[in-house]
């Protein structure tokens, strides 16, 4: 008989048995239910609600039950539904009487709540360890590119030239604020529902803030309607994560084309690329690819909760028990995507030459020569002028800028000197652009150094939690 059984003069029929069930997906919270559940016989004991004997009983059987989960000795069953009611089932039938009263003062809503809570706070901690070493890695390579210049795009047309590093560091900043984002959702999460029961609390003299400082939460949550019906905190976290995967996609969709013989800024390590099955040239860059293809996924689990609990009246309706595969799968995917992505960027092969000879054509220098006028006391914008000017007379005769004569460039100002060609070459460009963010040697030391320095007090424990 179902434990809820009581009431039902009729067996459930067998699809709805199979349709109801969520064991299949939330076994995976068992270790958070039998936690939560620890807590609160805990908490029944020291309110006398329970008597101690039960309660060492409760603990003792608990415990038991865990190590033979984690032994793989336990069978689950759709008959009992869910996780909880499988542990409580379990328990009955190992210590009787005193695992019947586990229940006291507690619904499964709240339990459900307070299991999915304290297993995304441990999942988002992992998920920050795993970013921290793909910033890692995106240190590692800036530090050796430096001085590796390529051309800066916008409109994917060459604009002004960066170097390899500052591009890099730009994802790692992203991917900053994707950590401290996470904090945030973590911090905001840790609140405990446990004790607010089916809805409306309980009239036994439970003691929420004894259970919320047993589970590590920072307090309880403030109303017990609330406590048992929203899910925001998952969809805070899928947000979170959506846009972290966004990040992830773009430098993957950049890695793609920079890796494709039209670019070739990189070459991926063989063992982070693919082959084809027809065409024996070709080496595909596979990882990249299934990390853009897969941020789709976490954007449609975000977008398929937010519509699952948009038309609910609170409290808890069964409705919620559809939050559970869509968290699930975006934190599988995530960090499922997020060692591979950083393999393949500590395994790739930078190739500077190649960036420096793209960032040779294009006229990436036009705005130096612009500048190079103004600061000889010509207005900006006529210097804009000036330099357009130049752009056309070299495209019409298939020259660079700093391939002009000198009686060229006077015959559009006399104020050009020989040491334009200081101004106009690439490295004095990009080395010359030394405001504050920009991609001079000076400032990306100190992007790296600050990057370094997150990584370090992230992984001690304190992640800026100001959203820098
Ligand atoms: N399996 C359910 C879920 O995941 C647990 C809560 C069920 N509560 C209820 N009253 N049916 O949401």
């Amino acid at each position: 008989m179902k434990l809820w059984g009581g009431r039902f003069r009729k067996e459930t029929d067998g699809l709805v048995n199979d349709f109801n069930a969520s064991i299949q997906f939330d076994a995976r919270l068992y270790r958070e239910d039998i936690e939560g559940s620890l807590a609160h016989a805990e908490m029944l004991a020291s309110c006398g609600i329970i008597s101690q004997e039960d309660h060492a009983q409760i603990k003792a059987g608990l415990e038991g039950i865990l190590a033979d989960v984690e032994a793989g000795k336990v069978e689950f069953t759709a008959a009992n539904e869910d996780i909880h009611m499988n542990v409580e089932a379990l328990l009955t039938g190992r210590i009787g009487e005193a695992g019947k009263r586990l229940h006291t003062a507690r619904s499964r809503n709240d339990q459900v709540a307070v299991d999915l809570r304290l297993y995304l706070r441990r999942e988002i901690g992992e998920i920050m360890e795993q970013i921290l070493s793909l910033q890692q890695a995106i240190l590692d390579q800036a530090r050796q590119h430096q001085n590796t210049v390529m051309p800066g795009y916008t409109h994917l047309q060459r604009a002004q030239p960066v170097s390899f590093a500052q591009h890099l560091l730009a994802y790692g900043e992203q991917l900053r604020r994707d950590v401290t984002r996470l904090a945030d959702c973590k911090k905001r999460m840790n609140v405990c529902p446990l004790g607010s029961g089916a809805l409306a609390g309980t009239t036994y003299p439970i003691d929420r803030h004894q259970t919320a400082r047993l589970l590590g939460f920072d307090g309880p949550c403030s109303n017990s309607l609330d406590g048992v019906s929203d899910r925001d905190y998952a969809l805070e976290l899928l947000s979170d994560l959506s846009i972290l995967m966004m990040h992830l996609s773009r430098l993957a969709e950049e890695v793609i084309l920079w890796c494709s013989w039209e670019f070739k800024f990189i070459e991926l390590d063989d063992a982070y690329s693919t082959g084809s099955s027809i065409m024996p040239q070709k080496k595909n860059p596979d990882v990249a690819e299934l990390v853009r293809g897969k941020t789709g996924r976490v954007y449609g689990d975000l977008m398929g909760l937010l519509t699952t609990m948009k038309g609910i009246p609170l409290a808890y309706n069964k409705d919620m028990q559809e939050d559970k595969e869509p968290v699930f799968d975006a934190v599988d995917t995530v960090k499922m995507c997020l060692p591979v992505f950083t393999g393949m960027l500590e395994t790739m092969r930078v190739l500077p030459e190649n960036m420096r000879r793209a960032a040779g054509g294009g006229f990436i220098n036009a705005t130096d020569c612009a500048d190079y006028l103004t600061k000889k006391g010509m207005p900006f914008r006529d210097a804009y002028t000036a330099v357009g000017n130049l752009v056309y007379y070299c495209a019409q005769h298939g020259k660079l800028l700093e391939e002009l004569e000198l009686p060229e460039l006077q015959s559009i100002s006399t104020l050009f000197d020989e040491d334009v060609y200081q101004a106009l070459r690439l490295e004095n460009c990009m080395g010359q652009r030394k405001s504050y963010g920009g991609p001079a040697v000076e400032e990306t030391t100190r992007q790296i150094e600050e990057l370094a320095q997150f990584i370090k007090d992230a992984r001690a424990g304190a992640p800026a939690e100001d959203g820098v």
